[in-house]
């Protein structure tokens, strides 16, 4: 166990003769009291600091620098794991306070809603200022759960029935990864690394092996995780017992984004259930609240931050397969990618092959849709076209970091694999449609903006570049030159794939809409 991170200096500071206020930290009393009564007979483990943290968010309204002290006491942190908590502590203090404070937020998950709010935890869909004032007066701070299938309504629709037959030995192991590796199906928090695949590594890795559920969904545009937990939570869970059953799995910890609070109730409600009325010997599960930071969402920085530390990516090798959580081989997967196993087992790899998935349009939301199918297509056929009196001018093909196509190349096959010799790519496939509305420029500036904002810091081409780019593309006319030098340095110096994709949408106006440049056409 580490020293405490608050030590009595004062016979230090008698023998040097300081007359000086005391240095350092000094703990409040009132909020050791709090803290201490908060936490009650819990575990001081580090790797519970956020959830402490969220505790006493919950409790108090807002976290003070006293209650940080406070609990870094309590929990034997040392000084430099109370910057990691002090930054966590930032984040969160901006999702409410004792006192009303109004914020823009960078991203609420809510785009197929906007102008979306949340007061308290209660988010407010096409929100007007008297609407969200009301709930501010009426203190009407908590979400409404939206119907959805619980455990019942799932099993008597078939649900669980797969696992089950994994268990009993009807499915081997071997066989669900290989109809997996023929679905194609390929992680959709992003990377778009096969799901099979990473199976089979992660297999492959000595015991005790862990798995980490990413639902920290903070890519703008992005809202699909949302979307499938609020309705059909229980098709998530068993893909993840499938794979936990497949992979050898003893612990699994889902990491959930904190603006997702339907989603927590949700998930909290039905793994009781799930406990009360298991399918199978389930392992641990631990659900946990993420605190607001975009760099969480990618693997690394996730399973630092559940680990209780600051959220910063890990340099590689190893590989989280190798070493992730807690030092353990981890199978790390996006939500959505689980959602799909108990379909593709149980109508066939073909079936998904011929799926993929997937502003201005007519109807926004959640579209399933053919792999391979175009972005024009997309908007006639599942959108309900463009909205009246816009026309297509651009389109995001992959949220913020995929880059930005113009309408002349609306006809490209949407695939992972098919935008990569156009300077872009799918991601989370969360498409953003662009009309003659808007320019490409302020879209571009807006991400960039974004990715300054949401930068851990941690490497300067990332910290630096991001910040400088965002200023110069605010200017009228673009140093286009410096501008190009900035993104290389960006994306060959980056640790992570926030500072490697940040220079995308740069490119991408550089190279399809000098015209917006040069003299503000469209
Ligand atoms: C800056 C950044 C943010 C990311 N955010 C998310 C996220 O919110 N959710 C997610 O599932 N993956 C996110 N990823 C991708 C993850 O690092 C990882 O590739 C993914 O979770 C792997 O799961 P999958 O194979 O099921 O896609 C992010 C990556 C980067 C570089
Ligand atoms: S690229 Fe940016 S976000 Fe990623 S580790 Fe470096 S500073 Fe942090």
């Amino acid at each position: 166990m580490q020293e405490p991170s608050v030590v009595d200096t004062s016979a230090l500071r008698r023998k040097r003769g300081a007359r000086s206020a005391p240095k350092g930290r000094q703990v409040d009393a009132q909020a050791l009291e709090e803290v201490r009564s908060l936490l009650g007979a819990l575990p001081r483990r580090r790797d519970l600091l956020v959830e402490y943290l969220h505790r006493i968010q919950d409790a108090c309204g807002s976290i003070s620098a006293a209650h940080i002290v406070a609990l870094a006491q309590e929990m034997r942190l040392a000084s430099c794991q109370l910057a990691g908590a002090q930054a966590l502590r930032d984040r969160l203090r901006a999702l409410e306070g004792p006192e009303v404070r109004v914020i823009g937020a960078p991203c609420i998950g809510r785009c197929e809603h906007a102008p979306a709010a949340v007061v308290g935890r209660r988010p407010i869909d096409a929100a007007t200022a008297d609407e969200i004032a009301a709930a501010v007066r009426a203190r009407h701070v908590e979400p409404d759960l939206p119907p959805y299938a619980d455990l019942a309504a799932y099993r008597r629709a078939g649900g669980y029935r797969t696992l089950e037959a994994c268990m009993r030995g009807e499915r081997t192991v071997d066989a669900v990864i290989a109809e997996l590796e023929n679905s194609a199906l390929r992680g959709l928090g992003g990377a778009g690394f096969p799901a099979g695949r990473k199976w089979r590594i992660v297999r492959t890795e000595a015991a005790p092996r862990l798995m980490a559920v990413n639902i920290d969904e903070g890519e703008p545009g992005t809202f699909k995780d949302r979307y499938y937990l609020e309705r059909d939570p229980h098709r998530f869970l068993e893909g993840m017992l499938i794979a936990a059953w497949a992979v050898g799995i003893e612990s699994i910890y889902v990491y959930l984004r904190d603006e997702y609070a339907a989603c927590r109730a949700i998930l909290t409600r039905e793994l009781e259930a799930l406990a009360r009325d298991p399918p199978c010997a389930l392992a641990p599960i631990h659900l946990r609240r993420g605190a607001g930071a975009y760099i969480c969402g990618e693997e690394s920085a996730m399973i630092e931050s559940i680990e209780g530390k600051r959220g910063m990516p890990r340099l590689r090798p190893p590989y989280v397969a190798q070493v992730g959580l807690f030092g353990r081989p981890t199978l790390e997967h996006n939500m959505e990618t689980l959602y799909w196993v108990r379909d593709i087992l149980e109508k066939g790899a073909a079936w998904f092959a011929g799926h993929g998935r997937r502003g201005r349009v007519a109807k926004p939301g959640v579209h399933l849709a053919p792999a391979g199918i175009s972005a024009r297509e997309l908007i006639d056929e599942y959108c309900g076209g463009m909205l009246p009196g816009h026309e297509l001018y651009a389109y995001l093909p992959g949220g913020a970091s995929g880059g930005i196509l113009p309408a002349s190349l609306a006809d490209l096959p949407l695939d992972f694999d098919t935008l990569q010799p156009h300077g872009c790519f799918i991601g989370s496939a969360a498409i953003i449609i662009l009309s003659r509305a808007d320019r490409a420029r302020d879209a571009a500036l807006n991400l960039v903006q974004f990715f300054a904002d949401e930068s851990c810091g941690q490497c300067t081409p990332c910290r630096v570049g991001t910040a400088k780019a965002a200023h110069l593309m605010a200017k009228e006319r673009w140093d286009a030159k410096l501008l190009t030098d900035l993104s290389q340095a960006m994306a060959d110096a980056s640790i992570c794939g926030l500072g490697q994709a940040a220079p995308n949408p740069i490119a991408c106006v550089l190279k399809y809409f000098p015209q917006e440049l040069e003299d503000g056409r469209k």
